[in-house]
């Protein structure tokens, strides 16, 4: 019953969210670089609870040389638009244990597609 409850709360967040960014997209503006937002998003893998999904190995920082779109490519559920933006992430089903207290909504100014589904993610979204 509980997990059932989490699963629909989780359903109407990835909704809340796309609807918020969908609006949001033209108004925040701010230019966080492709690399900003990868260091961003390592941030709040940091801040998963317990082991590291297998599916979030691939999220490691890039070669110091690395092409600055890297992560746009070699991590798993990332897709970035052609100025190595995150439009979208997927991670649906994969394990995740946490929070999104520090997952960087802030910084993803150009995201508009979010599916957590089928994760243990608890807690307020955070502005
Ligand atoms: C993310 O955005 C916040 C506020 O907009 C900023 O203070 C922080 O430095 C940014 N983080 C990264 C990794 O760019
Ligand atoms: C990064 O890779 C993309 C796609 O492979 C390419 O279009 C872009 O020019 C590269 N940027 C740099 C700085 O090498
Ligand atoms: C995320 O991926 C799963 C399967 O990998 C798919 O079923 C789901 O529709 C995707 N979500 C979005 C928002 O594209």
């Amino acid at each position: 019953m509980a997990s059932y409850h989490l699963k629909l709360l989780v359903y109407f967040l990835v909704l809340i969210v796309f609807v918020l960014f969908s609006s949001l997209h033209h108004v925040n503006s701010s230019s966080t670089s492709p690399r900003e937002e990868a260091h961003a998003l390592l941030n709040w893998k940091d801040s998963l609870h317990g082991e590291t999904p297998a599916a979030l190995s691939s999220w490691v920082l890039p070669p110091i040389h690395a092409n600055s779109s890297h992560h746009c490519r070699k991590w798993f559920g990332i897709s970035c638009n052609k100025a190595g933006k995150v439009v979208e992430i997927n991670l649906t089903n994969t394990g995740l244990v946490g929070t999104l207290n520090s997952f960087p909504f802030s910084n993803l100014s150009n995201l508009n597609r979010l599916d957590l589904s089928i994760n243990q993610l608890s807690g307020p979204i955070p502005p």
